[in-house]
């Protein structure tokens, strides 16, 4: 299997840790690509027409998008459900936490996008305000409601979503009067699949 990454992106941390934690790292060759939404990549858009990664091509040639759905074909390859819980409300909370953390991501990303590629006299700051509203709001219900201490895709899909906030907006104590959720993120980020794919560049 190949996957289209880069060592920035959020979404194809989370996909390879789920890869390390299900032990099938070494069946994936890693094709690193550099990219923005105005510097598109034609390797990948011929495999993703969506022309977004991660994007996995498959022993049989199949690709698959986006992560989630990458991660839930990982799982299946690994036997099954061991990092997406069978249906019951173990998956339906992992689903939610894994929904709620790639939002946080979504906005945390377009405010990158906003922030670094539209031009300076563009930048809408209501935009970027209503963007941060929604991870503030995000992180806040987990402070009250903290992630399970299991390995699932929904706890990958948080601490991913933590570990972006650390990388590109480091200023921005996301820690600051949580200090439940500080604690689950500082016991989940000491695991190897996650040092070994903490974002660099
Ligand atoms: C980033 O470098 O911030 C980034 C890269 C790919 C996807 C999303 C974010």
């Amino acid at each position: 299997m190949q996957l289209y990454f880069s060592p920035t992106s959020p979404y194809a941390r989370k996909v390879r840790i789920t890869a390390q934690e299900l032990g099938l790292a070494d069946k994936i060759e890693l094709i690193g690509i550099a990219l923005t939404p105005i510097k598109p990549h034609d390797a990948l858009r011929a495999s993703n027409p969506l022309g977004k990664i991660p994007a996995l091509v498959t022993d049989d040639g199949k690709a698959l998008y986006d992560s989630p759905v990458i991660c839930e074909y990982l799982d299946a390859l690994a036997g099954g459900h061991r990092i997406f819980p069978p249906v019951g409300p173990a998956r339906w909370t992992a689903l939610r936490r894994q929904a709620l953390a790639d939002g946080i991501l979504d906005s945390a990303v377009s405010v990158r996008y906003e922030q670094t590629l539209r031009p300076q006299e563009l930048r809408w700051q209501e935009w970027v305000e209503g963007q941060w509203l929604k991870v503030r709001t995000a992180l806040d219900a987990l402070e009250r409601e903290p992630p399970e201490d299991v390995v699932n895709i929904g706890t990958i899909s948080i601490a991913c979503a933590l570990g972006y906030l650390d990388f590109r907006y480091a200023s921005d104590d996301w820690r600051a009067n949580r200090p439940r959720l500080t604690a689950w993120a500082g016991a989940i980020q000491a695991r190897p699949s996650l040092q070994a794919t903490v974002p660099t560049g």
